[in-house]
């Protein structure tokens, strides 16, 4: 990708209730992914803030001792403001668990009416919500109701559920219906939860839904995989803050990349080699501390996928790490592949396959 200077252009501030961030640069939630290591990795690196991947809401208020599900729930002190992510589908079983997350130490409680996989739409939770607003609109009153007013609620929404009239009539009714129920942001992703991942992400849906909020804050999500594109989404839809999804697995870089251009810089160069080991130490180390080394091992294996498309020698680097069966064997892969310094490569020109929530 040609790295060029764009013109200087003004951030816009991202406010989350009585939250003001440091820049509009956030963290996306991601399932699977997005636990302690990946956030606060992200925020070390750049990210005015983060969320945590989605939980279910009866899984949240029974979280006993057990380590393993303690990590899901797990927020670090470096970490604040950070975002929980509730999902569910009865609106009586989401204030124990809103209010446990905030117990936690989430600073912001997010609900998910946008996750398309098959099984969370068969259970009426996620995506399934956009279909049902009055349901919706209750979630949002009980969650609103149930955590210290200071507190910000949110939501996370897709445009839809599919291309209908009705669906972009309740898409609105949510939309609107929220923010007067008291939520102080909400994310959309530009693309319906029937398209799942098909097809490019509507920013000019994004742009009608910034200019209909005026100035209540809108956080645009879909396809934002290069600094470029961040500010370019920034810019062409007016959306106060971009949600870096996708682009981010793997490229913690991408969140300094955009504060530079954002900055009028010239975009910094793809990480070296060296750099890029030295990222992958500093995650490994913060997947060990939150879930053991045999867990963060087996953990680290799909992040380190997608690390090795930094790396000038991708294809062998992405199958060594796929081979990795031990943690023996990751120092393997860092000393054969990642011993000799040299520029990197920019992973935006490849096609990412990820795709689940
Ligand atoms: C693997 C994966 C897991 C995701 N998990 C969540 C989640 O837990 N909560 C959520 O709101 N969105 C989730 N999403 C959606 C992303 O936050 C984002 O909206 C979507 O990927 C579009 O952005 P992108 O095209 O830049 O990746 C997930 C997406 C992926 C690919």
């Amino acid at each position: 990708m040609n790295r060029v200077m764009l013109a200087p252009f003004q951030a816009p501030t991202l406010s989350i209730g009585g939250i003001t961030l440091a820049s509009p640069v956030v963290q996306a939630a991601l399932s699977g992914y997005s636990d302690r290591a990946m956030r606060v990795l992200a925020r070390r690196h750049g990210a005015a803030y983060s969320l945590g991947e989605v939980l279910l809401d009866t899984f949240v208020a029974v979280v006993g001792r057990n380590k393993r599900n303690l990590a899901r729930i797990a927020v670090s002190p470096e970490e604040h403001p950070v975002g929980g992510q509730l999902m569910g589908s009865n609106p009586d079983d989401f204030p124990p668990a809103a209010r446990r997350l905030v117990a936690e130490g989430f600073d912001v409680i997010d609900i998910n009416f946008g996750c398309p996989v098959k099984k969370v739409l068969g259970r009426c939770r996620g995506g399934y919500l956009l279909s049902v607003p009055e349901t919706a609109l209750e979630i949002v009153s009980r969650v609103r109701e149930a955590v210290p007013p200071q507190v910000p609620v949110t939501l996370k929404m897709r445009r839809g559920i599919d291309d209908s009239p009705e669906s972009a009539d309740r898409f609105w009714t949510i939309f609107d219906g929220a923010f007067a129920r008291g939520v102080a942001a909400i994310t959309v992703h530009g693309r319906t939860v029937q398209q799942k991942y098909v097809g490019p992400s509507n920013w000019e849906f994004l742009a009608s839904v910034k200019r209909h909020a005026g100035r209540r804050t809108v956080i645009g999500s879909g396809d934002l995989f290069s600094a470029e594109a961040c500010v370019a989404m920034l810019r062409q839809t007016g959306v106060d803050g971009v949600s870096i999804a996708r682009g981010a697995i793997g490229n913690p870089w991408i969140f300094r990349q955009t504060l530079a251009l954002l900055a009028g810089e010239a975009p910094p160069p793809p990480p070296t080699i060296h750099e890029q080991a030295e990222m992958l130490r500093e995650h490994f180390e913060l997947s060990e501390e939150l879930h053991g080394a045999e867990l963060a091992g087996r953990l680290m294996r799909k992040f380190a996928i997608k690390y090795a498309r930094l790396h000038p020698e991708y294809l062998p680097v992405r199958t060594a790490f796929v081979d990795v069966k031990v943690n023996a064997n990751w120092s393997d892969v860092l000393a054969r592949f990642y011993g000799e310094d040299g520029p990197g490569r920019d992973p935006a020109a490849d096609i990412d396959e990820t795709t689940e929530c």
